[in-house]
């Protein structure tokens, strides 16, 4: 992956007012993880699957989606005609395709990019983090970011089965668990 190729698929992000640094930590995490377990993967594919793989959430696509949508499944579906413009061929398409559908979903998928990109992506969603991202998304309703703290403890920690990446997650878990625990405490329920 050159640099300006790098750098091209970022402005694409911001252009699209996507959440560029939340890709931007997933591709370290999943390269983090990637080298600690001895996964191989293409370098190329990682780097598009990490930046484009929440697509469809971003509010340039959300807004034609009516209701409650898969955001994976969306994305996945947006993935080959964008990877096409950066070149890639179909063998690549084919794994950015199921990195991308399968990034929320627990135990799916065969290629070590979706494996990894979904757990970069569980990590970047619990601890510090998750309470900042939730709390950021609902900036007037603390009960609301509160819930999807809550869910995000739930939903993400399972999708977060390789051992190095469980030991990442783990001090952010307990972190999660002391915010919940003071925050109740503190608000004495009252938010
Ligand atoms: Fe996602
Ligand atoms: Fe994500």
């Amino acid at each position: 992956m050159t640099n300006e190729m790098l750098e091209r698929m970022e402005a694409h992000i911001t252009r699209l007012d996507g959440n560029l640094t939340h890709v931007k930590r997933v591709l370290l995490l999943s390269k983090l993880i990637a080298e600690k377990e001895n996964m191989p993967y293409g370098e190329d594919i990682l780097a598009f699957v990490a930046y484009f793989h929440d697509i469809a959430a971003y509010p340039t696509y959300a807004a034609s989606y009516k209701g409650s949508f898969d955001h994976a499944l969306e994305s996945s579906k947006l993935a080959p005609d964008l990877a096409k413009e950066y070149g890639y061929d179909n063998n690549q398409i084919e794994i950015i395709v199921e990195a991308v559908k399968y990034h929320d979903k627990a135990g799916m998928g065969e290629h070590n990019e979706t494996r990894l990109i979904r757990n970069a992506d569980g990590i970047d969603y619990i601890g510090y983090m998750a309470v900042a991202r939730d709390f950021v998304k609902f900036p007037k309703d603390m009960r609301k970011a509160m819930e999807m703290v809550r869910q995000r403890k739930v939903t993400f920690g399972s999708l977060i089965d390789l051992d190095y990446a469980k030991s990442l997650a783990a001090p952010r878990i307990r972190e999660l668990d002391n915010f919940i625990e003071r925050f109740e405490e503190e608000s004495f329920g009252i938010y």
